[in-house]
């Protein structure tokens, strides 16, 4: 069970356990397993990063993609029953069970905060360089300003604006990278326009985070062995093209435009062997050799069901 509560969940905690309760005794289910998470008043992730900004535009929702620029994508990338962007309709039996639903997956997403702290500062020559090099590694500055929009400093009042922060393609301005290199984190997770191998729109996905644990106090470079990370929601038709095709192939590998066996700066499943290379005239920047700083420590693939085919098997337990 998951529960999003706020950062100080006494009160809160005691109503979601009694809700749970009422639940369990209704619904003849037992919960077996609980993660308390919740937002924090910055909208940003441990790391300190705006979270929450690009999302994918969807056909006939009637709710605008945040990049302006992103044609619409077809309904059946998201929701089961209808045509997605292939011609194909992914519609699993029953039919009831085929129509109005989508798939879940979700992943308990450990970080290791004071050691990406450390790493930033190592790498880096003074605090104003280590901002950039964080922007260089997310391709978003902490405010969410993207780099493709703010290339030269932090533009907070832009990382703030929800109809101006995600309106951005890559392949025109900066098909090399010098300014939003290809191997950080969100032109990985969306290359938009960007030339790479494969077809960009096949691989989009619907994503919440929401984080759990204490934040690390500012400025605090050693680890306090308290447990932080983001419970990393993902709903799509098609989780293996969409969530594992990204995590497999644009996470952990740099093929796709032309980076090697390069992994992830931010996610990657790092040995401490591959690195990051920041493009630069007249020589390209690489840094030390990256940790990891995202170890998964759960996860779950789930099936959600409509409105409809939750009634219908309600039914079925009477
Ligand atoms: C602890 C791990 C992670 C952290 C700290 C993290 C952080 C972020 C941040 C700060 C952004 C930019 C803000 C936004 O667009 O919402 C972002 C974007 C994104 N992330 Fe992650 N992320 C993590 C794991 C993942 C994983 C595992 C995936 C998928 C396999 C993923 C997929 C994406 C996608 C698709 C975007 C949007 C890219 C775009 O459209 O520009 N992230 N992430």
């Amino acid at each position: 069970m998951l529960t999003a509560v706020a950062p100080d969940p006494a009160h809160l905690g005691a109503a979601v356990d009694r809700a749970r309760t009422a639940y369990d005794q209704l619904s003849g289910v037992t919960a077996i397993w609980r993660q308390d998470c919740y937002a924090l008043p910055t909208e940003s992730e441990h790391f300190g990063y705006r979270d929450g900004v690009s999302h994918p535009a969807v056909e006939g929702s009637g709710i605008p993609g945040s990049n302006q620029l992103e044609v619409p994508l077809k309904a059946g990338e998201f929701v089961l029953g209808y045509r997605d962007e292939l011609g194909g309709i992914q519609s699993p039996q029953p039919t009831v069970l085929g129509r109005n639903g989508s798939y879940a997956v979700f992943r308990k997403l450990h970080q290791k905060v004071a050691e990406f702290r450390r790493y930033l500062k190592d790498n880096s020559t003074g605090p104003e360089d280590e901002e950039l090099i964080a922007a260089k590694i997310m391709g978003r500055w902490r405010s969410g300003a993207p780099l493709a929009l703010a290339p030269q400093g932090d533009e907070p009042a832009l990382g703030a604006d929800p109809h101006r922060r995600n309106t951005f393609l890559y392949e025109s301005d900066d098909p090399a990278g010098f300014t939003t290199p290809g191997g950080c984190h969100i032109r990985r997770a969306n290359p938009r326009d960007a030339a790479v191998a494969g077809v960009v729109r096949l691989h989009r996905m619907i994503r919440r985070g929401a984080v759990y644990g204490p934040p690390l106090p500012e400025g605090v470079l050693e680890d306090d062995g308290a447990d932080r990370g983001l419970m990393f929601a993902f709903i799509g038709a098609r989780p293996g093209r969409q969530f594992e095709f990204v995590q497999s192939q644009w996470m952990n590998d740099g093929v796709f435009f032309g980076a090697n066996n390069a992994k992830d700066p931010v996610t990657g499943s790092h040995d401490g062997s591959d690195s990051f290379t920041i493009p630069r005239r007249p020589l390209r920047l690489r840094l030390a050799p990256l940790p990891r700083f995202v170890v998964t420590r759960g996860g779950e693939y789930c099936f959600l069901p409509s409105l409809t085919a939750l009634r219908w098997l309600g039914a079925l337990h009477d």
